[in-house]
Order: structure tokens, then C-alpha cells, then sequence
């Protein structure tokens, strides 16, 4: 039987003209020349670095170099990432806002989003850093990286924004912290982009359901002790601690040794126990305190 499968022709704007791919909605602020907030909707916001030391982490953002966004974060060098929750009224406010062209002024007149000040800890002299949104999820505070190319296209700007903060709502927070359930998360809305040179669409945020990770691979307690052994032979591991590596997939399991190891050596523990195990695991454990 052969998949019932056709080409189609890629045009420019890809992901939305010869596919469907489900985006983050997202209002940009930024401080327009003026000094007022600026509020523009955009979907092309991604992670792009995620892993690093603190300050390394960042989105990759795509924006026509036209924008008074793109403009804004060219001037000032900064900008806030707010996620807003699903709400039609939002979404129709949002390509409201999203009509090319517009000063600031004009556009923010139609905006039914509240602002407020950002929330950042570590506020620069000099710059001018844009309000937030209220009704947001959540809102990641950024700084544009210039060291990476700007134009890879001369339409698009690609700014590589350095995530310096993120806030949460107190909910939101809590449920990262202690532990999801369906009912605890946000409501965000996914854009299909601009389709049929008429519409945007949006769908609904679902009720989100859980898949667990099985383990079918037969990896046991005993193999785990032999390649911890192998890893590193001046450290010990008992039975209990092992056994909490059984689920790691095989190709993640040196990474965690490498992990475990080196928090070990830096308490000066020479026996790796269960409860040591959690104590590492649990990244969040001191925020738990
Ligand atoms: C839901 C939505 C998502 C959008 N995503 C993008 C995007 O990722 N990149 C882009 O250049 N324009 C995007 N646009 C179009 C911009 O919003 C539009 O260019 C607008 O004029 C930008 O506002 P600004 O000039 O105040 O920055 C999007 C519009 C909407 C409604």
C-alpha cells in the first residue's frame, strides 16, 4: 500500500504557505522613539540556544526589518517576550495589531492590553527598557545578542535574543516547581499563520495529556553499576542509587554519570546513595526550600 502523499511547490513563508506548523503567539514590546511601548504580535520566536550558563540561554526572533519592532531592538537593544493566554478577543486584538505600516501611536490607541512596568532586577543605566504585558502567562525579558548575523535575509531581521529573565505567573510557577498536573497549564494559543491572504487561524489551547516514558530496553540495576564503575572508579554507587537510573535512556546514561560525579567530588562524597540521587536530580531542589 503506498502513503497517499503529494509534493507541494515550497513558496517563500514556508511554514505557512506549503505547510502547517504550529507557532507561539506572541506580543513583543518595545520602546518606540518616542518612549511609548510598542506591542507587536509575532509567531517566529523560538529557542534557539538552551543550554549555557546563566545569561548564555536565548530565543531565536524573525521580524520584517520594517517592523517598529525590529526598528526598536535595533535602537534600544532590548525587548519582552509576552506570552499571552487563548482568548479570541486577544487573538482579534492581535491582528489588529499586527496591521503593517502603523506608528505606534496609532496602533496602540486599538490595544486592549494593559502594561506595566518590567519587571527586570537588573535594570542598565541608559536604557530604556519596554513595559510588560498584565493578562501575559508569562513574560521573558530580553537583550538582543548583535554578535550574531542579523540579516541572513535582507527582508528579516533574525535577532538573537539573550533571555535575561523570565516571569511567570504565581500559578504557572508553582506548577513548574512542584509538579504539573493537566489542570495547572496555561492556556496558550497556537497560530497556523497567515493563510488564504484573508485570515489568520488560530486553534484552541487543549486540555494537555501525558505520555510516560516506558522502558524497553533492558537496562538493569546491575548493567548501570558496571558502567558507573567503568565511568569513574574512585566513586562508589549503591544498589538504590543505580536503580534510579534504570529509566535514563542508554545514550543519556554518561551524561548523568558525568553530572552525578561531579557534584559528588565538588561535596567531597565518595558513595553515591538514593537520596544523594535526588538531591542532584531535583535541579529545583533549592527553590523548593
Ligand atoms: C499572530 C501574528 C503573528 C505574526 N508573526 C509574525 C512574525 O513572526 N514575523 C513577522 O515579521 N511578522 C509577523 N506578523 C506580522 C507583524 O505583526 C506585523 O508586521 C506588524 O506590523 C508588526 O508590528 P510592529 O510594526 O509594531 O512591530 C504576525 C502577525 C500576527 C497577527
Amino acid at each position: 500500500m503506498t502513503a497517499d502523499f503529494e509534493s507541494i511547490r515550497i513558496l517563500d513563508n514556508f511554514y505557512q504557505t506549503s505547510s502547517f506548523f504550529p507557532m507561539p503567539v506572541v506580543l513583543v514590546s518595545t520602546v518606540s522613539e518616542s518612549g511609548m511601548t510598542n506591542l507587536g504580535p509575532y509567531s517566529l520566536v523560538f529557542p534557539h540556544i538552551i543550554a549555557g550558563e546563566p545569561g548564555e540561554h536565548a530565543m531565536m526572533f524573525i521580524s520584517r526589518s520594517t517592523s517598529n519592532t525590529a526598528e526598536n531592538i535595533r535602537r534600544t537593544g532590548v525587548c519582552a517576550l509576552n506570552f499571552i493566554p487563548d482568548d479570541k478577543k486577544y487573538m482579534e486584538c492581535c491582528v489588529e495589531l499586527g496591521w503593517p505600516g502603523e506608528s505606534t501611536e496609532e496602533k496602540m490607541k486599538h490595544s486592549i492590553f494593559s502594561l506595566i512596568p518590567s519587571m527586570r532586577k537588573e535594570k542598565k543605566s541608559g536604557i530604556e527598557y519596554p513595559e510588560v504585558v498584565k493578562e501575559s502567562v508569562q513574560i521573558m525579558e530580553c537583550t538582543w545578542d548583535d554578535s550574531f548575523p542579523l540579516e541572513v535575509t535582507p527582508e528579516c531581521n533574525h535577532f538573537l535574543l539573550r533571555v535575561d529573565e523570565i516571569y511567570l505567573q504565581k500559578d504557572y510557577r508553582e506548577a513548574i516547581i512542584h509538579g504539573m498536573e493537566a489542570k495547572k497549564f496555561p492556556k496558550l494559543p497556537i497560530d497556523y499563520g497567515f493563510r488564504d491572504n484573508i485570515y489568520f487561524w488560530f486553534t484552541e489551547a487543549n486540555k494537555p495529556y501525558k505520555v510516560q516514558i516506558t522502558d524497553r530496553h533492558d537496562t538493569n540495576v546491575n548493567s548501570i553499576m558496571f558502567a558507573a564503575k567503568r565511568f569513574d572508579p574512585s566513586v562508589q554507587w549503591t544498589e538504590e542509587a543505580a536503580a534510579k537510573l534504570v529509566s535514563v535512556p542508554r545514550i543519556f546514561l554518561k551524561r548523568v554519570f558525568a553530572g552525578v560525579v561531579e557534584e559528588a567530588k565538588k561535596e567531597g562524597v565518595t558513595v553515591i546513595t538514593a537520596e544523594f540521587m535526588d538531591k542532584v536530580r531535583d535541579k529545583r531542589s533549592g527553590e523548593k526550600d
